[in-house]
């Protein structure tokens, strides 16, 4: 298999000009790897850095659009702490974003920002929620009609710990193999749902799609085992960016990463055709959203 993961050595959070072939790596569902690009820690944020910080009822800890902190089980002077620290990591991981990929800018709807203090190896979960398995990002409860999910992650281990990754092969391949066995699309379901507040809007046959990739690829043990993949550890003060609703991946073993999700309409990719959406509309021959 091609190789799934591209390097780039630069140790700032911007890049000088954008790189066609970078973009083009990325668009075709490839993780961009910066394995010299720290995020600094000022000297006091290094005691944020304990699993206890976190609410043991939500998964992150998250800073959201109105810089409203969520999710910490601290005192008010650690929640600002952290507010202050996940924030700077926001508007490094945008500026990154914006250098390397200028034509998103005024197309992408930032997300919250996450925090993750969690031990990989030791959260126990259901089988579908089980990150550990490869899989392709889909939300069951919020449709995104083909909007992409384009993640910066960044290790921010004190200890020099990798974050282990495995990542598979490329989308259109996973597609072909999981689209025959995927449940068909039934509209009347999806009004039920949405009625019933289980999704937040109608649920689209690409979301319904998404979601049985999804599901298929890991509920698949056969699969998650015999398919074409690489392990590959992130270095504690590296950043590594992908679309993750079209990178397979799985996440193994590693504590303390920050996150940020930007969305962007898939018609403002520079290749809009290599989109999940357009693969997924090809390989059906339907208009899916
Ligand atoms: C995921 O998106 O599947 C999890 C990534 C991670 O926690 O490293
Ligand atoms: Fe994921």
């Amino acid at each position: 298999m091609e190789s799934q993961i591209i390097e780039i050595d630069i140790a700032e959070w911007q890049v000088s000009e954008p790189n066609q072939a970078w973009i083009a790596a990325l668009e075709a569902g490839k993780v961009l790897y910066f394995p010299y690009l720290p995020f600094q820690l000022l000297p006091q944020e290094n005691a944020l850095l304990k699993p206890s910080i976190r609410d043991p009822k939500v998964r992150n800890i998250s800073l959201d659009l109105k810089g409203h902190l969520k999710g910490a089980a601290a005192d008010t002077a650690t929640q600002l702490s952290l507010a202050i620290m996940i924030g700077r990591f926001r508007d490094q991981a945008q500026s990154l974003i914006h250098s390397l990929l200028p034509d998103y800018k005024p197309y992408l709807r930032l997300a919250p920002t996450s925090y993750r203090p969690t031990k990989v190896e030791t959260r126990a979960q259901s089988w579908r929620a089980d990150d550990r398995r490869l899989h392709v990002d889909a939300f069951p409860s919020r449709p995104n009609y083909g909007e992409r999910i384009l993640r910066v992650f960044c290790n921010i281990n004190p200890n020099g710990v990798p974050r282990v990754w495995r990542v598979g092969e490329p989308f259109e391949t996973v597609a072909a193999k999981f689209l025959p066995r995927a449940k068909p699309y039934v509209p009347w379901q999806a009004s039920v749902m949405k009625a019933l507040h289980i999704t937040k809007s109608l649920r689209s046959e690409y979301d319904h799609l998404m979601l049985q990739l999804h599901d298929g690829m890991k509920s698949d043990m056969a699969y998650q085992e015999s398919a074409e993949q690489v392990t590959m550890p992130f270095a504690a003060g590296s950043v590594w960016i992908c679309f993750s609703d079209q990178a397979s991946h799985a996440v193994m073993s590693g504590q303390y990463m920050l996150e940020q999700t930007l969305h962007l309409p898939a018609d403002k990719q520079y290749d809009p055709q290599s989109s999940p959406l357009a693969i997924l509309s090809r390989l059906t021959g339907r208009k899916l959203v």
